[in-house]
Order: C-alpha cells, then structure tokens, then sequence
C-alpha cells in the first residue's frame, strides 16, 4: 500500500493544540482549526467539525490533554478534581459512538495513576498518541482482514464515510476498500450521499478522488434499485456502536441497505475496531440514538427546501440486527454470521 493512501489527517496534536480539518466545509474548502481548550473540541465534535466514530474518539483523547494542562496551570495540585467536567462535557458531545466514551475511559486510567502534584501533560499526551497509533495500526489490518473476503474484481456499495476524515487515518470500511482497491479485488466503488450531512458525496468521494480510485456517487434512494442490476457483491460500512451480539449501530439508512442487500443476495460486511464495540449491551436494542436538529433536514446548503412549516425527523443513526450481517471485521480477526456466542472471540 503506497502512502498516498494514506495522506489525510482529521486530527492532529500540535504543541499549540489540537488541530482539526473542518469536515463541515469539505470539499469547497480545506480549513484547519487548531483548538485550545477541551470546550472548544467537545463543541467541534457537537457541531460535525471532526465526526466518525474513531475520530471523535481521538479528538476527545487529544481534549483532555488541553483540559489537563488549563486545570494543572490553573490550580496545580487540585488539577483532577477540576478535570472532572472536563471529562463529563467531552463524554455528552455525541451519544452513539462508543469510541468517545471508550477514549475517554483510557485517558481517565492514565489520570487515576498520577499523583496529584505532577504535571499530567506528559504522560496524557503518551497516552492520546497511543490511541491514535493504534487506530490507524487497527485500520491497516482490518484493510487486510476485510480484502480477504473479497473474490474478484467486486463492485462495492459503501455508506457514510468511514475513511481517514472518520478515523486516525486510513480508515475502517473505506480502508478495507482502499487496500482491496490496490489488490485488484475491487472494480467499481459506489457511495451513498448520506444526506442529510452528505457524508458520501462530500467526505467519501472527496477521499477516493484524492486517492485516484473512481468512484460513482448515487441518491441514498437509488440503493435497492442499484443492489437489484447485480453491479454489487459487497456492501461495506463502518460502525459507531455494535452491540455484544453484533447488532450494529451505523448511519441512517444502513438498516436499510442491510435489509435490501439480503434480499438481493448481496454481502453485508461490518468493519470497525473492536474499541466499537460495548460490551455491557447484550442486543442493540438500547443504543442510544443521536436524534440532530431539524434544521438539518429542513436546509440544503443554507438554504430551505421544504415548505416553511414542515417538521423533521432527523436520527442519525439506525440499528442493524447482526443477522443481517455476513461479516463483522475487526483488527482481532473477522466474526461471520455474528452471534453473541462467536463475538466472544474478540473479547480482549
Ligand atoms: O454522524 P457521523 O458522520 O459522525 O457518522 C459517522 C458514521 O456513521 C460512520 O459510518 C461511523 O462513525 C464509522 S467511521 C469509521
């Protein structure tokens, strides 16, 4: 795999702060924010500047390292007591992606270990550079473990965007798609729009572009009917919260195209670290559904485009029961047809 698979970064640590590619602006404009208190990153990931399930995780991981050095400045010995709400406004900027609050779990590991008079700046960034190297480390193998399902020159139908804007780098379903690209097991890349955020038409098809692999944009309602020509073996999205029987929580519309690409007879693959995956909820039946303003719904660009007076519903997300799922692919290994029983083999 050459490095121009690999180019973009969505988050970086600079000695000035965290610096984050404005996704919201993507593709018109390439503008980088660098943010210096954790406030202004848990707003960034409220308001979609840095989105995608391992990338906010990041994002949050990177926040605490700013959180940690205003409290340690401010008060020195009294820093974790003060860190606190930092932890807890980071944890409430997005409910569905696991990642965040599993970021955040790691970083409070490293804050519990630290005595209270020393500067915690060190050892926290350690930690955030870690969960940010072994994302893209993750990402890499899962690009292996996803080709290796793959039989010929398939056509693929992705979802959302799952690449190097989602992730560390390189990405979760777009990775696998990216590395199975270079290995010739792929001839044709779709992408749904994903509206109402337009993550596909502006986020994914902006990556495949860059990266010199052709991709063909379709309306999110062309799906059925594209996964009915057979131009499609595979269907292959990321994840934001997969439940301990693989019941997968994704972007609106992946339900959908899960409930179509079986009754088609198409392939149904999963891929997303097993930093995803929540342990403590037996079924997806009670992960939490970020429901996002109307506005969203309502506007195209700015703009309103339906009548003054219509409501919106707006979820972002859905949940795929795992029987509709062929393969969930983790850095740990691949679960096929997964069951509570067969995800045990993730399990640390
Ligand atoms: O609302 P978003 O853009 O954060 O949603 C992102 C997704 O649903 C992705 O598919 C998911 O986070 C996996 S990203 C590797």
């Amino acid at each position: 795999m050459s490095a121009e698979h690999d180019r973009i970064r969505a988050v970086a640590w600079t000695e000035a702060g965290v610096r984050l590619l404005d996704q919201r602006r993507l593709p018109q404009e390439e503008i980088y924010w660098t943010l210096t208190c954790s406030s202004e990153v848990a707003q960034a990931i409220t308001k979609m500047v840095v989105r995608g399930a391992p990338a906010i995780g990041i994002a949050a991981a990177y926040g605490v390292v700013l959180a940690a050095r205003t409290c340690f400045s401010g008060t020195g010995s009294g820093w974790k007591r003060l860190l606190e709400a930092d932890l807890c406004n980071l944890e409430a900027a997005r409910p569905t992606a696991i990642n965040l609050a599993w970021a955040l779990t790691r970083m409070r590991a490293i804050v519990h270990d630290l005595p209270d008079h020393h500067d915690p700046e060190i050892a926290l960034l350690a930690e955030a550079r870690r969960i940010h190297k072994e994302d893209i480390a993750a990402n890499r193998r899962m690009g292996e473990l996803g080709t290796a399902l793959i039989e010929g020159a398939a056509g693929v139908l992705t979802h959302c965007n799952t690449g190097s804007l989602a992730t560390g780098g390189f990405g979760t379903a777009l990775g696998v798609i990216r590395h199975a690209y270079s290995k010739g097991r792929i001839a044709k890349v779709f992408a749904d729009e994903t509206r109402p955020w337009l993550q596909g038409a502006r986020l994914t098809a902006w990556e495949l572009v860059q990266d010199g692999i052709p991709v063909v944009l379709i309306a999110d309602s062309a799906a059925p009917y594209l996964l009915r020509q057979g131009e499609v073996q595979w269907v292959i999205i990321g994840a934001d919260r997969i439940a301990a029987n693989g019941d997968t929580a994704n972007k609106i519309g992946s339900y959908g195209l899960a409930v179509a690409a079986r009754y088609h007879g198409v392939h149904f693959m999963v891929v997303a670290p097993t930093s995803t995956i929540d342990w403590h909820l037996s079924d997806g039946t009670s992960i939490p559904i970020e429901q996002r303003p109307p506005e969203e719904v309502l506007t195209l660009g700015g703009k309103a485009i339906a009548a003054a007076g219509a409501e919106a519903y707006n979820p972002a997300f859905d949940v795929i029961p795992a029987h509709f799922i062929d393969a969930i692919v983790t850095e740990r290994g691949v679960v096929c047809q997964p069951t509570h029983e067969r995800m045990k083999v993730l399990l640390g």
